[in-house]
């Protein structure tokens, strides 16, 4: 039994281990400057605007305004920190790779370019 236990507790462990920190954007290099446009709406578009681009479930989710203005939380709903997580499963999470760049996005100060 008390092998068992250390094992779920390895296991939780190993498997929190590598993921990334959100809204921890000083830790992200930003070396690229991220395009609105051609990065951060296609992602949003493709993971949320099934449900969230003509507002009848909150937040409304459509533009560049929308977008920006609910920058943090749709950040936070990435992982589900303090929130629900968005896409909701089973529908596939955002990879961390897009996560970064939307972090990165926010920390350039979420041109619209
Ligand atoms: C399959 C439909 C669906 C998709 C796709 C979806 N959402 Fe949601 N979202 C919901 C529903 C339903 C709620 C309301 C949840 C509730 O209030 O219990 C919600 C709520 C939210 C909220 C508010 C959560 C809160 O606790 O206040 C945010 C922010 C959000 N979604 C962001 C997103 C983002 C960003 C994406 C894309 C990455 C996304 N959603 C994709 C269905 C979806």
């Amino acid at each position: 039994m008390r092998f068992f236990t250390l094992f779920i507790v390895f296991l939780f462990v190993s498997c929190s281990k590598d993921e990334m920190k959100i809204g921890d954007t000083a830790n992200i290099d930003c070396t690229d400057t991220i395009s609105f446009q051609n990065e951060i709406y296609p992602l949003i578009q493709n993971s949320c605007f099934s449900c969230h681009e003509d507002g009848s479930i909150a937040p409304k989710i459509s533009d560049y305004g929308n977008i920006s203005s609910n920058a943090s939380t749709i950040l936070s709903s990435f992982s589900g920190e303090g929130i629900q997580k968005m896409p909701p499963p089973p529908n596939e999470a955002v990879n961390d790779s897009l996560i970064k760049k939307f972090s990165c996005w926010i920390e350039q100060g979420k041109l619209n370019n």
